[in-house]
């Protein structure tokens, strides 16, 4: 009966205030998928997807907002990313600047704190410099913490994380026996961020590639076929009622 019901509501159209009656994730990550493919089904160049793509992450960080939730984590460009075609890659950085400059004015009215995630260094100085600027300009907002992972792999995260550690325990400032899960969480990019409560991935690949894969050991996970330009309101929506029928347990029983 229950299971039944819960494919009847999966039907329906889903409402903001519906799901702002449960628990919202307090963490939302995201892997945006399908770029290349919408645009591809279209005939245009792939980064006329990656254009459209920035409207669905748009549109998404203001659902965030309207529903309640804290943190949300955008992969939107990983490590691996710098191997695609160099049109491609200064394309993409070329919007990634853009949209910052374009949405800042937004962005800080809507309270919003900007944080870049990744491997700075290898982010083209031009663009590295407005997200910082913006982060300086966000810093104090605190309705939603955006945290863009840029030039982000999970694995990298770690190694830094550990030598970190390992910089610390010669410096006498932290013992070996001392280190534990709390303390490690603290050396990655995320630190003050509780872990992610739900993952979603779009475009039917059944993933994780890289990213936030300390952080998401007991994160809900959400398939989705859609491609990230087709993902809208009531996709975020039906991710979200699908996150509040998940029973929850962390191991225990
Ligand atoms: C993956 O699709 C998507 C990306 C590598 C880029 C995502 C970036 C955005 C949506 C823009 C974000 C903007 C800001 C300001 C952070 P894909 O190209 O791998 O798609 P495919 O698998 O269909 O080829």
């Amino acid at each position: 009966m229950k299971i039944f019901s819960r494919l009847l509501s999966s039907k329906k159209i889903l409402t903001i205030e519906e799901i702002k009656r449960k628990p919202v994730p307090v963490h939302v990550a995201i892997i945006m998928d399908g770029n290349g493919r919408w645009a591809a089904k279209r005939g245009l160049p792939r980064l006329a997807g990656h254009k459209e793509g920035v409207k669905s992450l748009k549109n998404t960080v203001r659902l965030c907002s309207d529903l309640g939730i804290k943190y949300f984590t955008a992969y939107s460009f990983s490590n691996e990313n710098w191997r695609r075609p160099v049109d491609e890659v200064s394309g993409l950085m070329e919007l990634f600047f853009e949209t910052v400059s374009s949405e800042l004015e937004e962005i800080v009215k809507n309270d919003v704190k900007i944080v870049l995630i990744g491997n700075r260094k290898s982010i083209p100085l031009k663009v590295r410099k407005r997200f910082e600027e913006a982060e300086i300009i966000t810093e104090k907002n605190d309705n939603l913490v955006l945290n863009i992972a840029l030039s982000y792999g999970s694995r990298q995260e770690i190694i830094e994380a550990v030598k970190k550690a390992c910089i610390n325990i010669r410096n006498n400032e932290i013992e070996i026996d001392n280190i534990d899960e709390k303390y490690f969480s603290e050396l990655l990019f995320t630190k003050n961020n509780p872990d992610p409560d739900l993952l979603i991935r779009t475009s039917g690949e059944f993933r994780i590639s890289n990213f936030l894969l300390w952080q998401i050991a007991y994160s809900e996970l959400y398939f989705t076929e859609t491609l990230w330009p087709d993902f809208t309101d009531e996709e975020f929506l039906k991710a979200i009622h699908s996150y509040q029928y998940r029973n929850r347990r962390f191991g225990k029983i």
